[in-house]
């Protein structure tokens, strides 16, 4: 099994760069690269489709030759479609595209796919599940939202257990091996039970930037 393998049984890790030291990204990206992560999960927002912004294709550009682990790239951006060519070329591993900034949402999961990449589609707190039965089939992942996005160390919203069971039922009755992937107030506490419910990829920026041995923390939550 390789660790970008979208067959792995085991859970992933996906740390998110959003809560690392900004002044320090080089050594937090050799801290990834030596943890038991699995992929890097990178926020980029517009200020447009979330109220905040954070950062963009430059600072992937400058992570990338450092970078060993795949890049999982969730884009809280209106159109995002605009930008599959420059994270293709960036090579990206994983697009994450919202359901509510996409109108062509088959178009550009395909387009996606065509481009080099594996294709997720995200979903925030309020967008039901059950709006996927026509595109889940198409997808490689869904990432479901379990804090409103725009900011890191939100409190979980615990309907994200109940969502994430329901997901997984479809997945199952539709003879699919699509990867769920939660984001947003995830930690020692929310980790356990998201997995029990069918999570197969958990983000974590704050419970593990924050922490006072961060690698012992992904250690931590990979061990679950
Ligand atoms: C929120 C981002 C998340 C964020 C999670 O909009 O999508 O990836 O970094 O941060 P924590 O784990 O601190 O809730
Ligand atoms: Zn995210």
């Amino acid at each position: 099994m390789t660790p970008n393998s979208v067959a792995d049984m085991k859970h992933k890790i996906a740390p998110s760069l959003l809560a690392a030291d900004f002044l320090n990204l080089e050594r937090e990206v050799m801290m990834i690269n030596r943890s038991e992560a699995d992929w890097l999960h990178l926020d980029i927002m517009d200020g447009v489709f979330v109220p905040n912004i954070s950062f963009g294709f430059p600072v992937l550009e400058a992570i990338r030759p450092l970078l060993t682990k795949p890049m999982d790239v969730h884009l809280m951006v209106v159109e995002p479609q605009k930008f599959i060519p420059e994270l293709a070329r960036l090579g990206t591993f994983m697009m994450n595209v919202h359901y509510e900034a996409s109108t062509h949402l088959h178009r550009t999961v395909t387009a996606i796919r065509d481009a080099g990449m594996q294709a997720g589609v995200t979903l925030n707190p309020h967008t039901p599940v059950a709006l996927l039965e026509d595109i889940i089939a198409d997808v490689d992942m869904v990432l479901l939202m379990s804090v409103n996005p725009g900011f890191g160390g939100q409190k979980f919203i615990e309907h994200t257990i109940d969502k994430t069971a329901a997901l997984k039922e479809m997945i199952a009755r539709k003879g699919l091996s699509t990867l769920i992937e939660i984001d947003g107030g995830v930690n020692r506490e929310t980790a356990p039970r998201l997995l029990k419910a069918g999570a197969d990829v958990l983000v974590a920026g704050n419970y593990v930037f924050r922490s006072p041995d961060p690698p012992g923390t992904i250690k931590e939550l990979k061990a679950l």
